[in-house]
């Protein structure tokens, strides 16, 4: 049984399972192509980091996609390795040859379901779509260790005939079942409502688990997954650093750090070393070349600075003035107490202390003058700074 199945068991109902498609959405970024090497690098990472699925790619897009899952499926182990397919024969049958080498293979396969993608996309009738779904599974029956099937744009799908596509899945042997709100159209409340909706209304839902799959077109996109895990799902996709199509996907440092820090509100579990996020971004944003905002929750470099005076006295009397979570848990280096023209009298004294610096509190108030005078002309202060200011300042300190 998989760690995924697993979830199905009443033991399991509290725990959250993280399926990163980092390589599949996130290489869906503008801008980014990773070669086979660096996505294994990735995949290896994270293992580390604890995530339960890896989508490793979509074999049937390219023959470097198929040459990348293959690769992962045989080399990454202790994980679940999933390979995205649409619903037809030769994606999945392609598929299914890329991951003959997982310990644990998974077909992600998927259809549009909304009224806008079937009229304009696949131009089909609702009535084609559910025989096309219930067409693939059964092709792809035997030939995976579980699959999982994702209804693209579920989130404007109609949801009578949402819960009806999903429970052709069920019975053609799908065991986890994906909400995508594939356009980020969701707010927190109605994306709850569906995951209920659907948990009530699917036959034999308790063969699957619910998984989400939130994109962030409104910034919404760790909200709406953390609205879904409260109503009930266990699943969630995302990636690293928030990689993904458009404004990307949520981001899996987000979603882990809230149910963490907020385990009072959600009260669940996952297999996540948080320690290992700051480092695990930093090796997926050198290989994609895409820069982390250095105000990003979690991950980004000012995620534990502090520059306001009054934010830094009470960060020296206790850190949990203005921290809820500590750098530590994250793998961040310590909380940076940034100098600038915000900083208050206490910081800059701590600050000289660590330089080595011991003055008298009326040294320490004239060096204080002259700091904020030059912190208003400088943007940034380096310690470099400061030691001229003493040294140019040592006859009359
Ligand atoms: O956003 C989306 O709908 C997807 C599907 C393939 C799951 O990425
Ligand atoms: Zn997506």
């Amino acid at each position: 049984m998989s760690q995924v199945q697993k979830a199905t068991n009443q033991q399991d109902v509290n725990r959250v399972y993280f399926f990163d498609t980092t390589l599949r959405d996130g290489e869906q970024s503008p801008g980014v192509s990773l070669q086979t090497p660096e996505k294994i690098e990735i995949a290896q990472n994270l293992v580390r980091l604890g995530v339960d699925v890896i989508e490793a790619g979509f074999p049937a897009a390219s023959p470097g996609d198929f040459e990348a899952v293959k690769t992962i499926a045989e080399n990454v182990k202790g994980v679940i390795i999933c390979g995205l397919a649409r619903a037809n024969k030769a994606d999945i049958e392609r598929t299914a040859e890329a991951l003959q080498g997982a310990e644990r293979s998974r077909l992600h396969v998927f259809i549009a379901t909304s009224d806008i993608h079937l009229e304009y996309k696949l131009k089909k009738t609702r009535e084609e779509v559910l025989a096309i779904v219930k067409e693939c599974l059964a092709l792809a029956k035997g030939k995976f260790d579980e699959i999982e099937f994702s209804a693209e744009d579920a989130s404007r799908t109609d949801l009578e005939y949402l819960c009806e596509v999903f429970s052709v899945a069920i019975a053609g042997g799908a065991t986890i079942l994906n909400v995508p709100d594939t356009v980020g159209y969701m707010t927190p409340d109605e994306f709850a409502y569906k995951i209920r909706y659907i948990k009530e209304h699917v036959q034999d839902i308790d063969k699957a688990i619910i998984s989400v799959h939130c994109h962030d077109d409104l910034g919404m996109a760790n909200a709406n997954t953390l609205a879904a895990i409260q109503a009930g799902a266990r699943q969630v996709e995302g990636t690293i650093n928030g990689l993904g199509e458009r404004a990307g996907n949520v981001g899996i440092e987000e979603v882990t750090m809230a149910l963490k820090t907020r385990q009072d509100v959600y009260g669940v579990t996952t297999a996540i070393d948080t320690k290992q996020f700051t480092r695990v971004s930093k090796l997926v944003s050198k290989l994609t070349g895409m820069a982390v905002p250095p105000n990003k929750a979690i991950v980004g470099r000012n995620a534990f600075a502090h520059e306001s005076g009054i934010h830094q006295h009470g960060m020296l009397n206790n850190p949990t003035t203005y921290e809820i979570m500590t750098p530590e848990s994250v793998g961040a280096e310590k909380t940076s107490i940034v100098l600038g023209k915000h900083s208050g009298c206490h910081a800059f004294e701590s600050h000289l202390e660590t330089m080595g610096f011991h003055f008298t509190a009326e040294k320490v108030n004239d060096l204080f003058v002259k700091f904020k005078a030059l912190a208003d002309r400088k943007k940034e202060i380096f310690d470099e700074d400061i030691l001229a200011l003493v040294i140019d300042n040592i006859d009359h300190v």
